[in-house]
């Protein structure tokens, strides 16, 4: 998985930066590659097609989320090119986490409301160092980054045959049959589970 953790700030080795770097490799131990680009409002942000996760990161400053990331969803191309993107977001701010849900987070999801937001996080200034909580936060945002990837296995047709031969295994066999059968056809690039694909995928689901 490619992710890249666009942020902004206006220090340079603040808390934020320190976020990210702890996030970034956090993210990079679990086998992820990862890089992190700071935000210019009017940059070419065209780049992000290129990554599978983009995450969002900035502080509030004067209750605002920090101005060029804003900037690049308000003026510049940063929203077009997180069309159908995976997203997780989060803000550092010296508010308590139920005041910036309300006050501050809502800057950044009015530019995504058609973005599937994996996770969405507050980091008030009290657990900035808090390794337990930043860790929380990478795991859900991999955990439902790779639910995303499974319902789109799931999406891969079937033919009557092969949906008829699951349908006569044990019920409590489907499920691990299906996402085994549909990840091999994805690896092996078929766009349809037939009788054959079950057949060679046999070896990989376990006979
Ligand atoms: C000039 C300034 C203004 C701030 N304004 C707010 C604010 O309006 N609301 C808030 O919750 N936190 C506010 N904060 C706290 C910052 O959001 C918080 O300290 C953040 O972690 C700073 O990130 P940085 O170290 O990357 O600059 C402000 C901090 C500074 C320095």
């Amino acid at each position: 998985m490619k992710a890249v953790i666009l942020y902004d700030s206006k220090t340079s080795g603040g808390s934020t930066e320190a976020l990210i770097d702890a996030i970034g490799l956090q993210l990079a131990e679990s086998g992820a590659y990862v890089e992190k680009v700071k935000c210019k409002a009017l940059a070419d942000y065209s780049f992000i097609r290129e990554f599978d996760l983009v995450i969002l990161g900035a502080p509030v400053y004067y209750f605002l989320v920090a101005s060029q990331l804003l900037g690049a969803l308000n003026y510049g191309n940063l929203k077009i090119n997180l069309k159908r993107k995976k997203i997780a977001m989060f803000l550092t701010c010296g508010s308590p986490e139920a005041m910036a849900a309300v006050l501050y987070l809502p800057q950044l999801k009015i530019h995504l409301v058609r973005n599937k937001i994996l996770v969405e996080k507050i980091f008030p200034s009290n657990v900035f160092h808090d390794n337990s909580v930043i860790d929380t936060f990478v795991q859900d945002v991999l955990y439902e980054y790779n639910k995303t990837l499974k319902s789109r296995i799931g999406s891969l047709k079937w033919t009557i045959e092969a949906q008829e031969w699951l349908d006569s295994v044990p019920s409590f066999l489907q499920g691990k049959i299906k996402d085994g059968a549909e990840e091999f056809a994805k690896a092996m690039g078929y766009k349809e589970i037939t009788c054959d694909v079950l057949e060679e995928a046999k070896g990989e689901i376990g006979g």
